[in-house]
């Protein structure tokens, strides 16, 4: 079956937390670090999926990112998020300490089983409490290891960038300690719509995660009700791809309508089948609709 071909791949990091604790700066933080190493050229783009690279006992690492919203009414995506996911980075800000979505992104990650590691952000105000922090986690049942508990929290700033090597570093060492990370390469992609919105200029644009499988320029995809040929893929950094292989994000040119995020998406023979399968869905969500406002 598949698994004879399953070869190692990044884990796939859910960044979640109450609203304005800093997820997003961290990421890109975390992502200009990147681009100071000499990564890579390209125009940097805000996307809501990176990969970055880091090294680790000298050898080089990739991690997949995926940012959520911390604000109360996106429980849906948190939710997603912690379940399509290998880890899940709990931002809290040092400053604010435990707040209810904090408490919320725990309990998601806790249900799905995701291993937890803490970044206790903005270390950097004068008012960072730190060890409070620590505390109230504990009481939640998220013990750092000093403690002697098995959670990962690491100190970090992301506006002075500070301590991000040593959260990269406990991403890797949760991912090696617990997981065993596998995906097939070497078959017909699928995985999943992270978000997507419609450009003025190029139509449809998906930032897409593939799980399995590589996906390439010229494949036939269903994506939710879109379909369509992949035109052209982007990373991160706005360079073109020609492939993307397991735990890659990418954003994706060339879908006939937005799909939804969250949506799946499937490699198929060719776009008339593609086609045909996104139209079957419609219909078959159309008719979901109807019944629903018949009751
Ligand atoms: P939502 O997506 O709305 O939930 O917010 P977020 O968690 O993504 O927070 P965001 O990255 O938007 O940051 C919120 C505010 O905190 C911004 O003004 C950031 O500049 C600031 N901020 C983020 N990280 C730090 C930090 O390490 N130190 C300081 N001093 N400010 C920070
Ligand atoms: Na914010
Ligand atoms: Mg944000």
């Amino acid at each position: 079956g598949d698994d004879e071909y399953a070869e190692a791949r990044p884990p796939v990091v859910t960044v979640m937390g109450h609203v304005d604790h800093g997820k997003t700066r961290l990421l890109d933080a975390l992502r200009n670090a990147n681009v100071v190493a000499g990564e890579a050229g390209g125009i940097t783009q805000h996307i809501g999926a990176y990969q970055v690279h880091t090294e680790v006992d000298g050898e080089d690492r990739r991690i997949t990112f995926i940012d959520t919203p911390g604000h109360e009414a996106f429980t849906a995506m948190r939710a997603r998020g912690s379940q399509s996911s290998d880890i899940a980075v709990l931002v809290v800000a040092a400053d604010d300490g435990v707040m209810p979505q904090t408490v919320e992104a725990l309990n998601h990650a806790k249900a799905a089983g995701v291993p937890i590691v803490v970044a206790v952000n903005k270390i950097d105000k004068p008012e960072a409490d730190p060890t409070k922090v620590r505390g109230q986690l504990t009481e939640y049942g998220l013990v750092p290891e000093e403690y002697g508990g098995d959670a990962m929290f690491v100190d970090v700033s992301a506006k002075s960038a500070l301590n991000l090597d040593k959260l990269l570093e406990a991403i890797v060492l949760t991912a090696d300690a617990s997981l065993d990370l596998r995906a097939n390469a070497e078959r017909e992609a699928q995985g999943l719509v992270i978000e997507a919105h419609l450009d003025r200029g190029r139509g449809p644009v998906a930032t897409i995660l593939v799980q399995r499988g590589t996906l390439k320029v010229g494949d036939s995809i269903v994506a939710g009700p879109a379909h369509g040929r992949v035109r052209a893929m982007l990373d991160e950094f706005g360079n073109e791809l020609e492939e993307a292989g397991p735990s890659r994000p990418a954003m994706v040119l060339g879908l006939s309508a937005v799909p939804g995020a969250g949506q799946n998406f499937i490699v198929v023979d060719d776009d008339r089948m593609a086609r045909q399968i996104a139209e079957k869905r419609e219909a078959r969500e159309r008719a979901a609709m109807q019944a629903k406002r018949r009751v």
